[in-house]
C-alpha cells in the first residue's frame, strides 16, 4: 500500500515542485563550467558532483581540486556524493572546497563516524544526507533521518552512469517517505541512477522529490527540455 502523501493543505506530494540535480559524471570535463552554465540555464536546481575513490566502488572520478574549480565557476547549489571510504575523514575538506551539500554512504563507515560527518559538515554551516546502496534496507535511514536534510536512495550499484534503473528499489522510497513525513518532514528524498522521463514518474509517485540524472540530461540534445521532462513527468 502506497502511502497517503499530504501537505498541511492537502496538495499531493508528488504535483509539488521536483529538483533536478544532473550529475556532471555524464558531463565533457574538459569544459566543466560550460556545461553546468548549460543547466543552470536549463532550469537545473542542484548539480550532483560524484566522488568515488576506487575502493568503496570499483571507479575513480573527481575530487576535492575539481570542486574547488566548479565552485569558482558556478552559483548553482552543489550537491556531493561521497562514494568513498570512510567520509568522515574528508567531510571538511568537502565542505571547504564549495559542496552545499555532503552525501555520506551508511555503508562507507560506522554510525558513530557517519554521525560525526554529518556533525562536521553542519558545524561549518552546510546540508548534509545520507546515501543507501541498493542492498541497504530502508530501516538504515533511521539513526540519521532528524539530523540530514536529504537522503539518497541509490536505484543503481553506485559507481558509473548509464545503467538500468532498478524498480525493485520503489518500495523503499515509498518507505523512506514514510520515515520522513513521520520524522523530519522538511528532509529531501533524492533518488540516484537510471532516472529519465519514464522511471521519473515511477519515482515522484513513490515520494522521490530530488532527482539525480546524468546520462538523461547530459547525453540529450536539448537539456533543458530533458531537465523540463523530468520535473513535468
Ligand atoms: C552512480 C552515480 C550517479 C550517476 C547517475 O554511481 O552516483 O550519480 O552519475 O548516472 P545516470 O543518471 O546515467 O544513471
Ligand atoms: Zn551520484
Amino acid at each position: 500500500m502506497k502511502p497517503e502523501i499530504l501537505t498541511s493543505n492537502g496538495i499531493r506530494k508528488e504535483s509539488m515542485m521536483i529538483k533536478i540535480a544532473p550529475s556532471i559524471l555524464s558531463a565533457d570535463f574538459s569544459r566543466l563550467g560550460a556545461e553546468v552554465e548549460d543547466i543552470r540555464l536549463g532550469g537545473a536546481d542542484y548539480v550532483h558532483f560524484d566522488v568515488m575513490d576506487g575502493r568503496f566502488v570499483p571507479n575513480i572520478s573527481i575530487g576535492i581540486p575539481v570542486l574547488k574549480s566548479l565552485r569558482a565557476a558556478t552559483e548553482l547549489f552543489i550537491d556531493a556524493h561521497l562514494m568513498i571510504e570512510e567520509p568522515v575523514r574528508y567531510a571538511e575538506a568537502f565542505c571547504r572546497a564549495g559542496a552545499d551539500l555532503v552525501n555520506f554512504h551508511v555503508e562507507a563507515d560506522s554510525e558513530e563516524n557517519i554521525l560525526a560527518a554529518i556533525e562536521k559538515t553542519r558545524a561549518l554551516g552546510k546540508k548534509s544526507g545520507v546515501t543507501l546502496k541498493p542492498g541497504t534496507a530502508a530501516e538504515a535511514a533511521l539513526p540519521f533521518i532528524e539530523k540530514v536534510d536529504l537522503i539518497l536512495v541509490m536505484t543503481v550499484e553506485p559507481g558509473f552512469g548509464g545503467q538500468s534503473f532498478m524498480h525493485g528499489m520503489l518500495p523503499k522510497i515509498e518507505t523512506i517517505r514514510g520515515y520522513i513525513e513521520r520524522y523530519h518532514p522538511l528532509c529531501e528524498l533524492e533518488v540516484d541512477g537510471g532516472i529519465d522521463k519514464n522511471t521519473a514518474a515511477l519515482v515522484k509517485t513513490a515520494g522521490a522529490d530530488v532527482l539525480v540524472a546524468g546520462s538523461s540530461v547530459f547525453k540529450a540534445q536539448d537539456r533543458a527540455k530533458a531537465i523540463c521532462e523530468l520535473k513535468n513527468a
